[in-house]
């Protein structure tokens, strides 16, 4: 049976920690195992015709975590910036990057505004990488635009609808079709809140540095199970 691919999929990569941990090893050890993952599983996907992957890479809420980790995973984003950088021209896919720049170094800013110039006619795909990322935050910076635009006279208040906030998110992407996260957590932890409107949910108990293509084509298998209504009624 041929597969419907999802044009859109997310990741919540997830279970690093726990997955060193298990192993006796320092939990950055697992940080270095799944950008390996990452690496493999994106090729994969736009390989499989997915127009448009997200991953979450780093939320608002990590900052909490011991500076020695913050730091492991700051250095492994501009190593893998560096690296994956060729592959990531090579293949056509447009790299853009979701989330705020504060509090990011300009080490790492400078390497995301790289990607995203000279990767920016690319027509392959879409690579979103959420860093510093925050669902919530996300629709708020929308919201502090659209409002200044109506402060401004641009926008009536009475204009506003939800297919204008597209344009005011960190980008301009389409809705989510199906969402995988890893190690057995149940919840969004305040990922494309917006973009994840109507996605297709899909969990797994393997940690993130064990996933694999036959992973994401178990996802694949079960989202063709899906029956998707959007609210109507089964034809
Ligand atoms: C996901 O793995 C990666 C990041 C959040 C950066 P975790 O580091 O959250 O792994 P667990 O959940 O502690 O196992
Ligand atoms: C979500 O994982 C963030 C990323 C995968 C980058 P967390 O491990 O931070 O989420 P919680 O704390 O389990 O909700
Ligand atoms: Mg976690």
């Amino acid at each position: 049976m041929e597969l419907n691919i999802p044009n859109h999929v997310a990741i919540i990569m997830d279970g690093n920690g726990r997955w060193a941990q298990n192993r006796n090893y320092k939990r950055t050890k697992g940080h270095q195992m799944g950008a390996k993952v990452l690496k493999k599983i994106s090729e994969y996907a736009f390989n499989k015709k997915v127009k448009v992957l997200s991953v979450f890479a780093f939320s608002t809420e990590n900052w909490k975590r011991s500076k020695e980790e913050v730091d492991y995973i700051m250095n492994l984003f501009v190593s893998i910036f560096k690296e994956n950088y060729e592959s990531m021209k090579k293949i056509g896919v447009r790299v853009v990057f979701s989330g705020l720049r504060s509090k990011l170094s300009d080490k790492v800013l400078k390497l995301i505004d790289k990607m995203t110039l000279e990767t920016k006619d690319n027509k392959n795909g879409i690579f979103n990488i959420c860093i510093n990322y925050g669902g919530q935050d996300e629709i708020v910076e929308a919201t502090k635009k659209i409002a200044s635009k109506v402060k401004e006279g641009i926008i009536d208040v009475n204009d506003i609808n939800k297919e204008m906030y597209n344009d005011y998110m960190f980008n301009d992407l389409p809705p989510i079709d199906l969402m995988i996260r890893t190690s057995g957590e149940y919840r969004i932890s305040n990922f494309m809140l917006w973009q994840m409107a109507y996605s297709e949910l899909y969990f797994t108990d393997t940690l993130w540095p064990d996933f694999d293509e036959k992973e994401f084509d178990l996802a694949l298998e079960s989202f063709n199970k899906r029956d998707r209504r959007y609210g109507g009624v089964k034809k």
